[in-house]
Parts: structure tokens; C-alpha cells; sequence
């Protein structure tokens, strides 16, 4: 089935069309990011409305230079931000409902699972053999899931800010660009990292999840201690290179301090990285020297399909068609945020949900 892929959850608007067997036929983007650059971060209200004047033009171009007219539309429908995903999600609804064709609603995050499993030079998809352990770093998300034959699971989360959210708003206080992790990256790759700067953060229960924001609070003290804040790329100095090699490390360590044991638990067949912070080198470097190490293929999307692209929610949509799945267009809506998952996922989240807050309550922190 030709898919048409549509993404606008957040400050890209992107558009995909690819072949039956997941060939990328198309691909365009138009980034927002000199738009909110100003801003230091993304602004809602302006999100929706660059995707309303950039939707229509990409399309166009999609439906000229694609091999043929698609038969399926797959969006984002969420998490993301409420009125980017309704502009896309609208759009989506209104093509397949004017054509006649079929709709997938997808979730953002199954889109980044699949992105590993597309080629950039023009092969077709990679049909993804079961178990997947799969990691998912990005601006708003940082979590590991398991995916069978069956359904996905998640195994751990973090439980307060995301792994390239902690990145950008570091980089903010040294005053990097956003988004903040290419300039870590940068800085990082120039320094030292000393392995005693940051610690691992202790929760106090069973799970593996993360938390990022004891070590944001920590680097963003760092430099303001080191007198590094503002002072960009440039003038940063060895100081603010080492500091954020350090930094760095402590992200990604944190990162793949679960990997050994799901390894163990769970027997994966390939292990993936996907989302945004999947571009980071140290990151890239460390899951590889981990794959050998426990003798596991370590599969990554190509650089140009880490961050947000409308070819993994459109082959994210092409093989949720396959399992069965459709959506009315008359009847789409959009959910923000974390309330968006796949079927299979939902009723281990409520449980999850339910345990977190009993937990809380009994802290008295709630
Ligand atoms: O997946 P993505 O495009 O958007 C979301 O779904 O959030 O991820 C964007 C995030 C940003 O936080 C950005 O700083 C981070 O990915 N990122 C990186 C790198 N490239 C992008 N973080 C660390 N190192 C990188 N090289
Ligand atoms: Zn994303």
C-alpha cells in the first residue's frame, strides 16, 4: 500500500510517502526551528499555524513526485503538542476522506520505533524480527520498550524531564541554540569528561526508571559556578567543553545502565535507538561497544531519521494497516501528551499509573 505519512506534533512539518514494502518514495520537512530559536523553545500557538501554511505545499510536492497516488494516510495523532497534532491529524482526516482511501492514527513513539528499520538510500524497510528491545530518547520522551510478536511494552520511563530536554535546557543556561543537544554534542566531543562531576540519581523503588532532573539542576549549577553561563559555543572555553563531556556522559550512562539486565530478562534479537537524542555520538558509540559486549545487534536509524520525519509514522501507519488497523475520519480526535498508547500498552500503563500514585499518596507527597 503507497503511504502518505504526515507529522506535525511538535515543530516540524513533515511529509512522507513511501512504497508497499516501506521504500522512501518521498521526504520533506520544513523546519520551524529559526521561527522559535528566539523564543528558546517551541511556541504553541505559532507551531500550528507554520504547519497550516507549510502542510498544504508539502503535500503538493508529496503527490507530484511520489511513484503513484497513495491508498493510505498515516498521521500523528499524538503525544505531541495539541494544536500541531489537530492541523495534521485534520488534514489527514479531509485527504483520505476526500479520496476514498484509508486512515491510521499513529503514535508518535511507534513512529520513532520503526525509524531504525528504514533505509535512506532507497532499499525497502527492514521487516524487524521479535523481541526489540528499543530505546526511545527525544525532546519528549525518554523510555525503553520491549516489543514482542504480540504487543509492546514499556520497561522503564523517566519520571520527570526527557533526555533531549535535559540536554536543551542546559545548553540553554551555556547559551547554545535551540535545540541544545547538536551543540553539546559539539562542545563534548572537544573535551574531557571527568567521571565524578555528576552522579547517577537513587529512586527509592523497584523500577529502572530515569530521572533527569536532579542532573539538569546539577550542570546548569556547574556552569553558572564555572561562570560559563551565556556564554555560547564559541566562548565557552576547554572549561565548557570538559563540563559538557561530562555532562554528556552522565545522560548517556544513565541511559544504558538498564540495557545489561533487560538484555538478560528479555533475549532481544536486535537492540534500537531512535528519537532525537539517537543522533548523539557518545550515545551511538556506547550502544555499539554495549551490542558486542553482550552479543547483540545494535540496529540505528540512519542520522537523517533520528529527529521527527514523516517516513517512520507512515511506516509506523503501513504496518498497523497490515495488523488490521483503520481509523474514521470523521471520528479522529488527537490526544496530547501521555495518554496516547498503542492498544496493547494501555492496560500495563493504568496499572502502572495506578501503583505511582498510590505510592505517592503514601508518601504524603501528592
Ligand atoms: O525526536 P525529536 O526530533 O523530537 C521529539 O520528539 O522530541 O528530538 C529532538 C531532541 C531535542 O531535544 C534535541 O536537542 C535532541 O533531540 N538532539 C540531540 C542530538 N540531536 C538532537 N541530543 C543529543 N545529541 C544530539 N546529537
Ligand atoms: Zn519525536
Amino acid at each position: 500500500m503507497r503511504t502518505l505519512g504526515i507529522e506535525t506534533s511538535c515543530d516540524e512539518t513533515a511529509v512522507a510517502v513511501l512504497d508497499g514494502d516501506g521504500r522512501i518514495e518521498f521526504a520533506l520537512l520544513s523546519s520551524q526551528i529559526a521561527t522559535h530559536a528566539p523564543f528558546g523553545g517551541v511556541v504553541p500557538e505559532v507551531a500550528s499555524r507554520e504547519h497550516l501554511k507549510a502542510l498544504p505545499l508539502l503535500v503538493d510536492q508529496a503527490l507530484q513526485r511520489a511513484g503513484g497516488p497513495p491508498e493510505l494516510v498515516a498521521v500523528t495523532a499524538g503525544p505531541g503538542l495539541v494544536g500541531a497534532l489537530l492541523v495534521g491529524v485534520r488534514f489527514a482526516a479531509a485527504f483520505a476522506w476526500g479520496r476514498a482511501i484509508d486512515m491510521v492514527a499513529v503514535d508518535h513513539l511507534d513512529g520513532h520505533q520503526v525509524s531504525p528499520f528504514l533505509d535512506l538510500d532507497g532499499g525497502p524497510a527492514r521487516v524487524a524480527p521479535t523481541p526489540v528491545l528499543g530505546l526511545v530518547a527525544s525532546g519528549g520522551h525518554s523510555a525503553w520498550y520491549l516489543t514482542g510478536a504480540e504487543e509492546t511494552t514499556r520497561l522503564c520511563r523517566t519520571r520527570d524531564d526527557a533526555a533531549g530536554e535535559t540536554f536543551d535546557k542546559v545548553a540553554k543556561v551555556l547559551g547554545l541554540p535551540y535545540p541544545g543537544g547538536p551543540g553539546v554534542d559539539r562542545l563534548a566531543r572537544l573535551g574531557q569528561g571527568a567521571d565524578t562531576t555528576f552522579r547517577q540519581p537513587r529512586l527509592k523503588d523497584e523500577t529502572r526508571d530515569f530521572s533527569f532532573s536532579g542532573l539538569k539542576s546539577a550542570a546548569i549549577r556547574e556552569i553558572r559556578a564555572r561562570g560559563l553561563e551565556g556564554l555560547g559555543e564559541e566562548r565557552v572555553g576547554q572549561a565548557g567543553r570538559d563540563l559538557m563531556a561530562s555532562f554528556e556522559a552522565a545522560v548517556v550512562r544513565q541511559l544504558l545502565t538498564p540495557l545489561p539486565d533487560f538484555v538478560k530478562e528479555h533475549r532481544p534479537v536486535v537492540i534500537t535507538a531512535s528519537g532525537g537524542v539517537a543522533a548523539n555520538t557518545l550515545l551511538r558509540r556506547e550502544l555499539e561497544a554495549a551490542g558486542a559486549s553482550l552479543g547483540v545487534e545494535i540496529l540505528l536509524p540512519p542520522l537523517g531519521l533520528t529527529t521527527d520525519n514523516a517516513a517512520m509514522i507512515a511506516r509506523a501507519g503501513q504496518l498497523a494497516r497490515q495488523r488490521g488497523r483503520r481509523d474514521d475520519p470523521r471520528r479522529m480526535d488527537v490526544i496530547a501528551r501521555e495518554v496516547w498508547h498503542p492498544p496493547g500498552m494501555r492496560r500495563q500503563i493504568e496499572r502502572q499509573h495506578a501503583a505511582e500514585k498510590a505510592s505517592f499518596a503514601s508518601q504524603g507527597e501528592c
